[in-house]
């Protein structure tokens, strides 16, 4: 099964990025474990990143075309982007939400609203990196709890 693993601004720079929040891992480590963890739950993982919000709405729009199953940290979008709200809405394939950090403990308010989660079958956050891996397992279990 093929899986899109998407993920949202500034994601580019995890490693270097506020690091004492999103860790050490950078993003080019992140995207070979998560094709190495997919490889060894049977899953067919591409992973893509971008700071532009119409390229990740193609790559949603696409897997809604396609019911490809999605992982997606859409960062600071998943926030405020009404956008992103419609593309999860077309999707027939499960999708997980996934943030490394647990942005609902935050202190910024604007952080605690999630436009992805009604969408998704299942969201993991607070777990660093490995939420990744998490939500793998999970859409190699079936997508459902
Ligand atoms: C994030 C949390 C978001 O609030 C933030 O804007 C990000 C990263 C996370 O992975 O913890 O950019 O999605």
């Amino acid at each position: 099964m093929k899986v899109l693993v998407l993920n949202g601004p500034n994601l580019g720079r995890l490693g270097r990025r506020q690091p004492e929040i999103y860790g050490r891992t950078t993003y080019a480590e992140l995207a070979h474990l998560c094709v190495e963890w997919g490889a060894v739950l049977g899953l067919d993982v591409v992973v893509r990143q971008t700071n532009h919000e119409g390229d990740l709405l193609d790559w949603l729009n696409e897997a809604a075309d396609d019911g490809t199953a999605v992982v997606l940290n859409a960062a600071a979008w998943t926030h405020y982007s009404l956008a992103l709200y419609d593309a999860c809405a077309q999707l027939t394939a499960p999708l997980v939400e996934v943030h490394i950090s647990e942005p609902k403990q935050r202190p910024e308010e604007f952080r605690h609203t999630s436009h992805v989660e009604p969408h998704a079958a299942a969201t993991i956050s607070g777990a660093g990196i490995d939420g990744y891996r998490q939500a793998l397992e999970f859409l190699a279990r079936g997508g459902r709890d």
